[in-house]
Formats: C-alpha cells, sequence, structure tokens
C-alpha cells in the first residue's frame, strides 16, 4: 500500500500568532484580537493509536543540530538549549508538568502522529496566551524519534530523557518498532550528560520488563539507586502527568518505573 504523504512539520509556536487549527473553531474562545485563548478539545484531534515509526517518510530533520532555529520554538532561549526530552510525549501532560516545577529549563516533547503533535502545539499556545511569561519553556515538534534524535541534538546536550506509557507493540515481528532497543540506547547515551537520567514508566509488564533489561545490560548506564529516586522531583510525575498515566491508574492498572543514570565509558581512560 502506498504510504500517505503527511505534511511536514507544522509552524512553530508564536507567542502573539493566530492559532490555525484546522478543525474544532466552533468550540473555541476569541479574544478581541481574534486570537483563541480556550485550551483544544482532544476530540478534534484524534488519530489511529499506533504508526509504524519505520514507515513514516516526509520528515525533514535539520542537517545538524546547529541549524535548528530554537528561539522559533521558545522566544526567550538565547544562548540556552533544550535540556529535557520527552519522546513520545503524546498530549503533552508531562510537558506541562515540568514547565513550572522548572521554569528555569528548556524542554522539548517529541511527537510522530501529526495531530497529536498539533494538539500539543495549539495547548501550549493557549496556555502562553491565558498565562503571561509561562509555558515559555516547553514545545513540541514533530520527528521520527527512532531515527533523528542527533540531527537535533548534540553530544551531552541532554539532562533528562522520558519514556512514559511507550507504544507496546506485542507481537514479536513488532518488536522492532519499540522505542526501546540496543542500539537506540547508544544513542540515548550519546545525547545524554554523564549523570543524566533516562526515565521509563510502562503498564505493560513484558515492556518494563523489556526495557529494564536493555538499558540495565547496557554499559552507559546504571540503575538509580533508592535514595536518588526518593530525592527526584519528576518521580512523582512519571504516573500522573500524563494522559496515558491517568487512563491506566483511571482504570485500575498497574504502573511500573525504572530509571537510569547515564555513566562514563567503562572502557575509555578519562
Ligand atoms: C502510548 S503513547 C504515550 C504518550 C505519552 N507519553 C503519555 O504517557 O501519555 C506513545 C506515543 O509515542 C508516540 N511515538 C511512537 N513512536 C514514536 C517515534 N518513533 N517517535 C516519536 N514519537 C513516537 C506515539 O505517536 C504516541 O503518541
Amino acid at each position: 500500500m502506498a504510504s500517505r504523504i503527511e505534511p511536514i512539520q507544522s509552524a512553530p509556536i508564536e507567542n502573539s500568532t493566530l492559532i490555525e487549527s484546522s478543525e474544532g473553531d466552533d468550540d473555541t474562545d476569541l479574544n478581541t484580537e481574534g486570537i483563541i485563548t480556550s485550551l483544544p478539545q482532544k476530540k478534534y484531534y484524534r488519530q489511529r493509536a499506533h504508526v509504524n515509526p519505520l514507515s513514516i517518510q516526509n520528515l525533514l530533520p535539520p542537517v545538524c543540530p546547529s541549524v535548528m532555529k530554537w528561539s522559533e520554538h521558545y522566544p526567550d532561549i538565547g544562548p540556552n538549549c533544550v535540556e529535557f526530552l520527552d519522546i513520545g510525549c503524546g498530549y503533552g501532560g508531562l510537558l506541562i508538568s515540568l514547565s513550572t516545577l522548572f521554569a528555569d529549563k528548556y524542554i522539548l516533547g517529541i511527537e510522530i502522529r501529526i495531530k497529536v503533535m498539533d494538539y500539543v502545539n495549539d495547548r501550549i499556545k493557549s496556555l502562553r496566551l491565558t498565562n503571561a511569561n509561562q509555558y515559555l519553556n516547553i514545545s513540541v515538534l514533530r520527528t521520527n524519534a527512532m531515527k533523528y534524535l542527533p540531527n537535533y541534538f548534540n553530544k551531552a546536550q541532554l539532562t533528562k530523557l522520558f519514556f512514559l506509557y511507550p507504544d507496546p507493540h506485542f507481537k514479536k515481528s513488532k518488536h522492532k518498532w519499540r522505542i526501546i532497543s540496543p542500539s537506540l540506547l547508544a544513542e540515548y547515551a550519546y545525547i545524554l550528560q554523564i549523570g543524566g537520567v533516562l526515565y521509563t514508566a510502562t503498564d505493560v509488564l513484558e515492556v518494563h520488563e523489556w526495557m529494564k533489561k536493555h538499558i540495565t545490560d547496557h554499559s552507559l548506564f546504571t540503575p538509580m539507586t533508592s535514595e536518588e529516586l526518593s530525592s527526584d522531583s519528576c518521580i512523582p510525575l512519571l504516573t500522573t502527568s500524563t494522559e496515558e498515566a491517568a487512563k491506566v491508574t483511571r482504570n485500575g492498572g498497574q504502573h511500573y518505573i525504572a530509571c537510569f543514570k547515564r555513566i562514563h565509558d567503562p572502557y575509555v581512560k578519562y
């Protein structure tokens, strides 16, 4: 079957621009300048739950991180850089929670589904319009995290990397679509600073075991100690802040978390 042509990444967030969401206009509130101020409604941004990440074409990443225009995402970023990354951010709940908790950090969500990314984009625009000088440190972009992370991020740029409730891809033939794998872990280790943290959460025991095994087996990660876990303010957010986390709780499911620190390469003499 021919693959569908997807529009490339939508326009970056501008604090003063009119929101151009194609759907849902009947339910939006406009201020006197015609700017939408209400939060977007998820029902207008529905898309198939699981995509084949290996079949998505027509994404145009930057050729290298230095050509990325981050000021189009974060108006006041200046010489700073993105430090926290939520991979497969879905509807953006974690970004919103992190934004106020870490007001001095720049935080990015990556999402492969275009309508879901549109929703997060509109959600952030709306929050910025209704909360002066807030939510300027979060943004979202559409890309395939399995392919293009080094195009966006320099070596050791990130301090936190989140994988919350990733698509489980149960069938053995689809395990290659899973977002945690030995080869992808090498890329995650590349963009994460020494001491940086990789967080995972899922409600699927098999996926939890899969992620834990592959990350533990990787020489550049070590599990966080119980002291490190109890003093990390992100831990409570893993099971409460995202839309999937809330759904799991609502349905009486189990949350499994596993968190790891990026460590020095044991085979390299420093
Ligand atoms: C089950 S949802 C979880 C969303 C969110 N983290 C949460 O907890 O609510 C997984 C998300 O990852 C996205 N995704 C899957 N593969 C991806 C990839 N290769 N690159 C970027 N996003 C991806 C999916 O489109 C989906 O929105």
